[in-house]
């Protein structure tokens, strides 16, 4: 017998090309694409999306630690690797150099104990000095470049491949983003006068590209963006998209139930009138958010169907009685395109009901979810 999964994510890699190309459409001359793959690329299999990514020509990939960049070494990813958080221990230095893997640094202890410690390497160690120009997280302070820029004019272990930094609000255009961006021509300039070249000077996200063009400067770092959400979604019009994950299931078997009957834990929704219910194998233990509970919807039959009660760990009833006829089996849409044109369940949807953003949606459907490539 063949093995019916219950529940699958397709990754659709065309509409992932679909995207890049949408995004590389709003880059300014000259910009290049780093491909943000870290979490797992939001959920989608790193290596796998990496593997695509190089194929059709990304020019750089962004993970968060050393153990995401050596796992895309592992699986034969040769694109440059940017690890984002940096390094968290001394032991990470050799690795880094081994699998030709390219920090950020972002503060100043650890910037002198790699300047100490890389001084022998055959090869200068690549880095990317990040410039926290109004974030509030990572990054030297942008007074602090000339400083830098002077103690790493004689490190001879260290090569300063790139600038960066990073917005706290990119979805929409405003007078503190236009400052964070003067703030970080002011870094760039300091390291141009004190002869530095870096290849890479990058500060733009998923909402920046949109919103920010003038901040695309070398590298743009797309994520979200990538995998089909907008981080906002008055950005929709703006920058055509393709939802690359569909979560799929098979309907485990339907129930009819008369008005007035509670369904699942705390007895949350009670039936208004002769209802059916189908039963999906999917629950929060699978990263379907219970937050969804009584409020998501499922698209069954080309149907729209609401979920109702609570979402447990293994399970989520949706109510077909307008679906017309589903059995057991049937496929069951949760996040993606579906059946009819226009109809689907968007991470930005199911976001906006389980009162969080489209990226946790993403990163947290589970591993116990078989990922297929389409
Ligand atoms: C430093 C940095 N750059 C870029 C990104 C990608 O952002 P987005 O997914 O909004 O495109 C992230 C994501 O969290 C990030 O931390």
């Amino acid at each position: 017998m063949s093995k019916v999964p219950r529940a699958v994510a397709y990754i659709d890699l065309k509409a992932l090309e679909y995207n890049c190309s949408s995004i590389r459409g709003r880059l300014s001359p000259g910009a290049g694409l780093l491909g943000v793959v870290k979490a797992d690329a939001y959920g989608h299999g790193a290596v796998e999306i990496s593997r695509k990514l190089e194929s059709i020509g990304i020019d750089y990939l962004g993970v968060a630690t050393v153990d995401e960049g050596i796992d895309l070494r592992s699986g034969r990813i040769a694109k440059p690797v940017l690890i984002m958080s940096g390094l968290f221990s001394w032991d990470e230095v050799e690795p880094v150099a081994r699998y030709d893997l390219t920090p950020v640094v972002y503060d100043r202890v650890a910037l002198a104990k790699l300047t100490g410690a890389t001084q022998g390497f055959a090869r200068p160690l690549k880095v990317h000095l990040k410039f926290d120009t109004g974030m509030g997280r990572l990054g030297f302070h942008p007074r602090e470049a000339g400083d830098i820029a002077g103690m790493l004019v004689r490190a001879r272990g260290i090569h300063v491949e790139g600038l960066m930094s990073h917005f706290p609000v990119s979805e929409v255009r405003d007078d503190y983003g236009l400052e964070q961006v003067a703030a970080f021509r002011g870094v760039i300039d300091t390291f141009r006068s004190a002869g530095f070249d870096p290849a890479y000077i990058h500060m733009s996200n998923s909402g920046a590209i949109v919103n920010y063009p003038e901040a695309h400067f070398s590298l743009v770092r797309a994520g979200i963006s990538l995998y089909g959400s907008h981080p906002s979604l008055s950005l929709e019009a703006s920058l055509p998209l393709r939802q690359v994950m569909k979560l799929s299931a098979r309907i485990a078997f339907c129930r009819e139930f008369p008005a007035g009957m509670s369904l699942s834990y705390g007895r949350t929704f009670t039936t208004g009138r002769p209802s059916r219910i189908a039963y999906i194998p999917v629950g929060y233990s699978d990263g379907y958010p219970r937050s969804l509970s009584n409020k998501g919807t499922v698209l069954i039959n080309g149907t729209r169907c609401g979920i109702v009660g609570r979402v447990c760990m293994d399970w989520t009833l949706a109510d077909v009685t307008d679906a017309g006829p589903v059995n057991s089996g049937d496929e069951a849409i949760l996040l993606g395109e579906g059946g009819r044109e226009g109809l689907r369940v968007s991470a930005n949807e199911m976001a906006e009901h389980a009162g969080t953003i489209p990226y946790e949606i993403l990163c947290k459907i589970s591993r116990r979810i078989e990922r297929v490539y389409v």
